[in-house]
């Protein structure tokens, strides 16, 4: 890792490699990538002069790594990253297990519309899809009404998701779901396998790192990339809608949080600069906490 610059002062490589190492030992951040931990980190040093100076002076990190500055440093970065990437999951994810055996005994005697209470429990478990539970519907038919309705959809970053279905109001799909978290993967087979006989749904489940792995042999009408990119380094983000053969891409941003609004709308700023450069047309879909944007890839 290369020391950065902010306002003429210079924080060498040793401290932020520090820095990182210590953000990184919770271990729901183990996985978080450096270049998006050191974005944040950078934009702390913007907005509080006295840790910077601070900072640009210590010669190693071991120096300081004991210092109050170290330690709010460190509680404010999480928190940030937490907001999009950590607890995205809810303390209640060991619930899952139940109430997946709960959702499969209902199916036996229920339509999958009378199962959406089941849906809703599990949903809650996950931060982002806790979110939609107000607008799930109407989000999935203003995309699909864009779209028109897809045969076959690639979930990458998936997270809970998929687990959605009954709101997609779609039958006989190919769903591609794809994620990071071991734990998610083999949760969203089991949902995938149950729902199958009562949806047609062929669902497959995937493990799969998005800054180290290759999308070739990925195709489908629509691909999702929710809440997604504000964790990966723009060049990742840059790889991924080039290499996906798709007909759609719909990417999403949170819009809520503390202190970053700046920040975002120059991500925003870039992810737009970004579509244009690549020639890629999009439509904008606003929620109360979502911004979603629906790009026209290619003809399959
Ligand atoms: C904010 S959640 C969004 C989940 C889901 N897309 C949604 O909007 O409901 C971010 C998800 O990205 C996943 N993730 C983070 N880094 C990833 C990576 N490098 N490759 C694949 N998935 C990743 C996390 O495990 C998490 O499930």
């Amino acid at each position: 890792m290369e020391s950065v610059t902010i306002y003429n002062k210079i924080i060498s490589s040793d401290v932020l490699v520090g820095i990182i190492s210590r953000i990184k030992e919770k271990k729901e951040l183990v996985h978080l990538d450096e270049k998006v931990c050191l974005r944040y980190i950078i934009t702390y040093f913007m907005q509080h002069g006295k840790a910077l100076a601070k900072f640009s002076e210590a010669k190693d990190f071991s120096s300081i790594q004991r210092s109050k500055e170290v330690d709010e440093l460190i509680k404010a970065v999480r928190e940030e990253v937490r907001l999009v990437y950590g607890l995205y999951q809810t303390e209640d994810i060991s619930k899952i297990d139940h109430l997946l055996d709960k959702l499969e005994k209902d199916f036996k005697n229920k339509s999958i519309e009378r199962t959406k209470d089941d849906h809703d429990r599990i949903l809650r478990l996950n931060r982002s899809t806790s979110e939609r539970l107000e607008f799930y519907e109407k989000f999935f038919s203003d995309i699909f009404a864009i779209t028109d309705k897809p045969i076959s959809i690639i979930d990458l970053a998936c997270g809970l998701n998929p687990m959605a279905w009954p709101y997609y109001q779609l039958r006989n799909v190919r769903y591609t779901a794809c994620e990071l978290n071991e734990q998610d993967v083999q949760h969203l087979q089991r949902y995938f396998d149950i729902i199958k006989p009562y949806t047609g749904i062929q669902g497959k489940a995937v493990k799969l790192d998005l800054t180290k792995d290759s999308l070739d042999g990925f195709t489908a009408d629509v691909c999702f990339l929710l809440k997604v990119l504000d964790l990966l380094d723009a060049s990742v983000a840059e790889r991924i809608i080039t290499s996906l053969r798709c007909r759609w891409i719909v990417a999403s941003f949170p819009t809520k949080t503390i202190t970053e609004q700046a920040m975002r709308f120059k991500r925003r700023a870039g992810f737009q600069k970004m579509l244009r450069r690549l020639g890629l047309k999009y439509q904008t879909l606003t929620y109360e906490n979502e911004l979603v944007y629906i790009i026209t890839k290619e003809t399959l």
